[in-house]
């Protein structure tokens, strides 16, 4: 086996819920899904595409009429003035997470320095490892409540040495978001360093800061079509998705046949009757995705004052996501933390530790809590299992 393999961490997050296996009676918010299913007119799509007979191969870019649907839909989420999005520039993936690995094989080679932004979700700082790139992590910084972003340190960090640039904003798991000046600024650092940039958006729509309906900014509203930008986006959180695996790239014209002899190793394509439930759900997208938004924006008004009252927790609703980052003060490993909280409470959260490649002293005793619940009860239920734990 390769070293590199070999050294890659457990999923903490998986340490965690493997502690509660066999345990039906452990609250989970450890995933970063919804336990809500996903509406039926996409997956009666999927069901008539089987009826059909389409059970083939499809292009490796995917079908040409679910890419159109998909540049249609990403131009209706940018803002006025921005580079058009054309078919050309998309390739569907079999979920976010493959479309982030398809977009590192192309750009990274063994010994690359790649930068990553953290905290972060695992995938984000393992997959450049697996590669073999040399990672590099910057830490966000909570201040009074609120992370930040400290730029003079990222933009030193990103050097004409270095490759690759991977940010996720909105943030997994902190719901921080990049603003549209702090956009401009590292994409114009980038342009200068020669720097690729892949930006992780898959939680774009689920912005609670804006207008009702407005996305979180885009790389893609400033960028040149020909900038060395690559953008992840998935179906699985806007459309309640996650099983399905379908996601996408919107690639600079020069890398998607590149990018499509890497789809044919590593997936092929994406299965054709999901393709077409990705079809109805972006003709029904102004139906659907508010209304998941709006309910997700109820769960995350619901849970952080409840954590907020309790002494010892020290939390701020996120600005988008799906999560509820927040810290237990004067508790150490987070893991360990976790797993307590799994045993003695019944009560499954992530480890912040999760999302650190070396945590910082001041960033220990961090939990995440993905507050996407179907039933408003079950937060409540968790809240006070935190309460009763903390001796409140
Ligand atoms: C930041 C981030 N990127 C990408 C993904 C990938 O999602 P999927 O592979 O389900 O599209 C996730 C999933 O949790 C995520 O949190």
């Amino acid at each position: 086996m390769r070293q590199v393999i070999a050294q890659l961490q457990e999923s903490m997050i998986r340490q965690v819920a493997n502690a509660g296996l066999g345990r039906e009676d452990v609250l989970k918010f450890w995933f970063g899904e919804s336990d809500e299913v996903t509406p039926q007119a996409i997956c009666e799509a999927a069901s008539r595409s089987l009826a059909a007979g389409e059970t083939f191969y499809s292009h490796n870019l995917g079908l040409p009429e679910l890419r159109q649907a998909i540049a249609v839909y990403s131009q209706g989420l940018r803002a006025p003035g921005a580079a058009a999005l054309v078919a050309e520039r998309v390739a569907v993936t079999a979920g976010g997470v493959n479309a982030l690995m398809v977009a590192m094989q192309a750009l990274v080679d063994a010994g690359d320095r790649v930068v990553v932004l953290t905290p972060v979700w695992p995938n984000l700082t393992a997959q450049p490892q697996v590669l073999g790139a040399d990672l590099h992590t910057v830490s966000l910084r909570p201040v009074a409540g609120q992370w930040q972003l400290d730029m003079g340190a990222l933009l030193a960090a990103v050097t004409p040495a270095t490759r690759l640039l991977v940010l996720n904003a909105p943030n997994n798991p902190t719901g921080w978001t990049l603003s549209r000046p702090e956009q401009q600024q590292i994409l114009d650092h980038c342009r200068r360093t020669g720097t690729w940039v892949l930006a992780d958006e898959v939680y774009e729509r689920l912005f609670y800061a804006g207008q009702p309906g407005q996305c979180a900014p885009s790389f893609l509203d400033i960028a040149d079509p020909h900038d060395r930008l690559v953008v992840v986006n998935s179906f699985s959180k806007s459309f309640l998705m996650t099983g399905w695996r379908l996601g996408w790239l919107t690639l600079p014209p020069g890398l998607t046949a590149a990018v499509g002899k890497l789809l044919e190793f590593n997936t092929s394509c994406s299965p054709v009757f999901v393709q077409r439930a990705g079809l109805a759900a972006l003709a029904q997208a102004e139906h659907i995705t508010p209304q998941v938004v709006a309910h997700l924006q109820r769960c995350r008004d619901t849970l952080v004052p409840l954590l907020q009252a309790l002494p010892g927790v020290e939390v701020a609703p996120a600005p988008a996501g799906l999560y509820a980052f927040f810290r237990l003060v004067g508790q150490g490993d987070s893991l360990a933390l976790a797993k307590r909280l799994v045993q003695e409470a019944g009560l499954g959260l992530a480890p912040g530790n999760a999302f650190f490649d070396s945590p910082a002293p001041e960033m220990q005793g961090w939990l995440r809590w993905c507050f996407a619940s179907r039933d408003l009860d079950r937060l409540h239920d968790g809240a006070a299992r935190l309460g009763r734990w903390l001796g409140l």
